[in-house]
């Protein structure tokens, strides 16, 4: 019989008021302050805690108050008790006004004196940036002009910023330049929420808190690495947003190459933050940077076409509501990149992520070089089974390998066999928003789960080359794929090419 492991205890989080910008949003009401209430019922949210929120439409304090408290069962992922509600909620204000305006800024001086004097949350602010991006670096600027951002008599201040981190280089580059203009990047948490999935924060763990698979973790062990971030969903309402983004902008710089860099990254010296994230940002810099020519060979983009995911009727992508009818967005995009260093010169490593796929599946397979069969001859190499090692992120939550075994009998007969391990074999943990670790993180100061500018900024490097290369293609070399399958035969090429194959989405 197994013994579950309960999650650890940690200390509550420093008295802080925390500041939305967007509160008013889908982000505030879905996931922060479920989240939010997920750390008061654990016991991690300071006593001293206010909560501010920054949003145009007109409301008060008590209609914003009464807002959350009425939408919080909707999203919450546990059972509400009244007690954490009223912990959670009793200290809340509203500020109606502009982003781009000095006099919010005023308005917000004013509710934050009142809370320090009242409250005791020692000064300690988190600004939180859960608007659309165009008010990313106006908000920042104000914050820094009106010296509400500003460390001082030990108190911290924060920013929080959600994604998209721009929408390119050069955007990404102008917004850490101004950010980093008014504020040490320190204050900065860039959010991927990405990094809030335990199974993600498990790759360090696995990679460095074991003996075992360090020693075969390069090139001569390993084969190539499969990254897959499968959607079951559509584009659904986001139709405005997603035509102007596309999949690849949407989830590689920021998503999948976080799992790439964990995977990828060199051993940090420390477990600490500018160790960790100096390495990730090591790794983004050393994969490839691909001409015109090679980006085009070493990617593949595609439209969802009419079809059925989990039995439910799908229309084509450019029938979505806010989306171009002549639309050549990408909703899938398969990557073939290479790293240029030691530990990984020669292996490929295939991205891939789409939307309206057959099933939502998140895992990264690691292929291990084929064993000299010579002792095998009689079994044709290709009934041998392939030694993965697949990590998987959601929504199966396991580690297993996939490797060869004697199938008993008189003669030598080899089949493919696994050893998994599942989370919830072993692991208590209640339902999550995947918010609560980044948080509790930004309250405490610890910065290991977020991305670094130097960070970003390598990331759309490599991702530029393919976004300028599409553009100057246009609708040629746009692929296409039925709702509900694996994606475009056009993927299962890229791989084909080097003798490989993607393993299916389940
Ligand atoms: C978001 C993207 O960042 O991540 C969405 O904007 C995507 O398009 C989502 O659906 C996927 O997140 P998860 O946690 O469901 O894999």
């Amino acid at each position: 019989m197994m013994t579950k492991v309960a999650a650890s205890s940690a200390r509550p989080a420093d008295p802080c008021c925390l500041i939305i910008f967007g509160a008013s949003g889908d982000l505030t009401h879905r996931l922060l302050v479920p989240a939010l209430y997920n750390l008061a019922a654990s016991g991690l949210l300071p006593d001293a805690f206010a909560l501010i929120g920054v949003a145009r439409s007109p409301s008060s304090s008590e209609a914003f108050r009464d807002d959350l408290a009425k939408s919080l069962p909707k999203f919450a992922t546990r059972d509400i008790d009244e007690r954490v509600v009223k912990k959670l909620l009793a200290y809340v204000r509203y500020v109606q006004g502009e982003p781009d305006d000095e006099s919010t800024y005023a308005q917000i001086g004013q509710e934050l004196a009142c809370i320090e004097r009242e409250r005791s949350t020692n000064g300690n602010r988190l600004f939180y940036l859960a608007t659309p991006p165009a008010g990313f670096a106006p908000i920042g600027c104000h914050l820094g002009q009106s010296g509400l951002a500003r460390e001082q008599n030990g108190a911290w201040r924060r920013l929080v910023v959600e994604k998209p981190f721009g929408t390119d280089l050069a955007s990404a580059r102008a917004l850490n330049q101004k950010l980093l203009g008014i504020l040490k990047e320190d204050q900065i948490f860039r959010i991927d929420h990405y990094l809030g999935k335990e199974t993600v924060q498990n790759i360090l763990v696995l990679r460095f808190a074991n003996g075992l698979f360090e020693p075969i973790w390069n090139r001569h062990h390993i084969e190539h690495v499969q990254i897959t971030v499968a959607e079951s969903l559509t584009v659904g309402r986001r139709g405005s947003y997603y035509d102007a983004t596309g999949a690849l902008r949407d989830m590689v710089p920021n998503h999948l190459f976080q799992l790439l860099s964990l995977i990828a990254m060199e051993p940090p010296s420390r477990f600490a933050a500018d160790a960790v994230r100096a390495e990730k940002a090591q790794v983004l810099n050393a994969v490839q940077l691909q001409n015109d020519a090679e980006a085009l060979r070493n990617s593949v983009r595609a439209q969802y076409q009419d079809g059925y995911v989990e039995n439910r009727p799908v229309e084509a992508y450019r029938k979505t509501k806010d989306v171009n009818p002549q639309s050549t967005t990408e909703t899938y995009v398969a990557l073939r990149l290479l790293i240029d260093n030691w530990r990984w010169a020669g292996v490929p490593f295939y991205l891939r992520t789409g939307k309206a796929l057959r099933a939502k599946q998140t895992e990264v397979a690691i292929k291990f070089r084929q064993a000299p069969i010579a002792m095998f001859r009689e079994t044709p190499v290709e009934r041998l089974a392939e030694n993965f090692l697949v990590i998987g992120i959601q929504p199966n939550e396991c580690i297993g390998l996939k490797f060869n075994a004697k199938i008993p009998g008189p003669s030598i007969a080899i089949g493919g066999v696994g050893m998994t391990f599942n989370y919830e074999d072993y692991f208590e943990t209640p339902p999550s928003t995947g918010y609560e670790t980044l948080i509790y993180d930004c309250m405490i100061g610890d910065a290991i789960l977020f991305p670094r500018a130097d960070g970003i900024e390598a990331g759309w490097s490599v991702v530029q080359p393919f976004l300028d290369a599409w553009r100057d293609a246009g609708a040629k070399g746009l692929a296409a794929y039925r709702a509900g399958s694996d994606g475009p035969a056009e993927a299962d090429q890229l791989l084909a090419r080097d003798g490989h194959h993607w393993r299916p989405i389940a």
